[in-house]
C-alpha cells in the first residue's frame, strides 16, 4: 500500500487528517511558520478570544512538572475586534480549517460572540471554551453544570451556523453527562479535555508557583485520564468526539482514535517540539501505511 486515507469529518467541516492544534498552545499560527508548513494541519485553533481585551493572570504564570505543565495564563488575549482586524487576514491565506475558541462570562456574551463570528468569512467552525480553570467566570460556571451547560449551547446553538465544538473541563464527577447536555444542547462534537485545576509549591520561598495559585495541569500526566473520559464520552454520544490530553506523538494519537476520538488536539508538545504537530501527521500516515489500512476512519473506536 503506498498511500492512505486521513481525512474525517466534524460537523460540516472535512479535515485532510486529524491533527489540530489546540487553543493556547499554537499561538496565532504564524509563529510556527519557521518550523513547518502549517497549511498540513487537519485545523488551527488560536488561543480563545473574549469578548474585550483580557489581560490575563499574574506571573509567573507557566511553571514545569513531572510529566507536564502548569499554566494560568487567565485567557489573556486580544478581545473580539482585535482579533478580527489583526489575526483573522493571515487565516483567510491559509489552506487549512480555522476553528476559533471563545468564551464569555455570561451566556449573553457567548451567543454575542458566536453571532458575529457567524457572519465573517475564513471561519469553518466554533469551540467554546465552557472549560477554563484560570478565571473566575472565563466559562467554569457552564462547564460543571450539565443543566447549565445544556442551556447555554441551545442558545449559542441558534446564534450560529458554523460547526460547534463544545470544549468540556475534565474538572467533573461526571463526564458523561456534561458530553450528553452538550450534545442534546445542539453541539457538532465535543473536545476534552482542557487542564486539570492543580498547583505547586517552592518549598524555599513557601510561596505557589504560580502568581494565581491555582493553575491548569496539561501534557503526558494527564493522558491516562483524558484517555479515559475519551473512552467514556464515546460510549454515550453519537456526535464526534476530539480527544486530547498529553498527546506527543502518533502513538499516542493513536490511542485516542481507538478509543473513540475522530480527531485530535495537540497542546503542549507544541511547546516542547513546534514540529510536534506535522510528525504526528507523518506518524499516523505511517502507522496506516504498515498495517495496510487504507482509512483512519476504521481506527475510530476500534478498541477492545
Ligand atoms: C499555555 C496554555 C494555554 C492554554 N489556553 C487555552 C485557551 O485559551 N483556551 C482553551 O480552550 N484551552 C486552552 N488550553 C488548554 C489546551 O488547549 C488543552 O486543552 C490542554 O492543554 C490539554 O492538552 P495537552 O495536554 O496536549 O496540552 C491552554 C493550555 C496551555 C498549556
Amino acid at each position: 500500500m503506498k498511500d492512505c486515507d486521513l481525512t474525517v469529518r466534524i460537523g460540516k467541516m472535512a479535515l485532510k487528517n486529524p491533527v489540530i492544534v489546540s487553543s493556547g498552545t499554537f499561538g496565532f499560527g504564524e509563529e510556527f511558520e519557521d518550523f513547518f508548513d502549517i497549511n498540513h494541519l487537519g485545523a488551527i485553533i488560536p488561543k480563545g478570544i473574549s469578548l474585550k481585551p483580557m489581560m490575563g493572570n499574574p506571573p509567573p504564570r507557566i511553571f514545569e512538572t513531572e510529566g507536564g505543565i502548569l499554566n494560568s495564563i487567565g485567557l489573556q488575549n486580544p478581545g473580539f475586534q482585535e482579533f478580527i482586524k489583526n489575526k483573522l487576514p493571515y487565516y483567510r491565506n491559509l489552506k487549512t480549517h480555522l476553528i476559533v475558541n471563545f468564551f464569555g462570562n455570561t451566556q449573553k456574551e457567548y451567543i454575542e460572540l458566536a453571532r458575529r463570528f457567524d457572519n465573517i468569512p475564513g471561519i469553518s467552525g466554533l469551540e467554546i471554551n465552557i472549560s477554563c480553570p484560570n478565571v473566575k467566570k472565563g466559562g467554569i460556571v457552564f462547564g460543571t453544570n450539565p443543566q447549565m451547560a445544556y442551556h447555554l449551547v441551545q442558545a449559542v446553538r441558534k446564534a450560529t451556523t458554523l460547526t460547534l465544538i463544545v470544549k468540556l473541563s475534565p474538572n467533573v464527577t461526571d463526564i458523561i453527562s456534561m458530553a450528553k447536555s452538550a450534545e442534546e444542547g445542539g453541539a457538532d462534537a465535543v473536545s476534552l479535555v482542557n487542564t486539570f485545576r492543580a498547583m505547586a509549591v517552592n518549598i524555599h520561598s513557601k510561596k505557589p508557583e504560580l502568581g494565581n495559585i491555582i493553575g491548569g495541569l496539561s501534557g503526558p500526566a494527564i493522558k491516562p485520564i483524558a484517555l479515559r473520559m475519551v473512552w467514556e464520552v464515546w460510549q454515550a454520544v453519537k456526535i464526534p468526539i476530539i480527544g486530547m490530553g498529553g498527546i506527543m506523538s502518533a502513538e499516542d494519537a493513536i490511542e485516542f482514535i481507538l478509543v473513540g476520538a475522530s480527531a485530535i488536539q495537540i497542546g503542549t508538545a507544541n511547546l516542547i517540539n513546534p514540529k510536534a504537530g506535522i510528525e504526528v501527521i507523518h506518524g499516523l500516515r505511517k502507522h496506516l501505511i504498515e498495517n495496510k489500512i487504507n482509512h483512519i476512519e476504521k481506527l475510530i473506536g476500534a478498541f477492545g
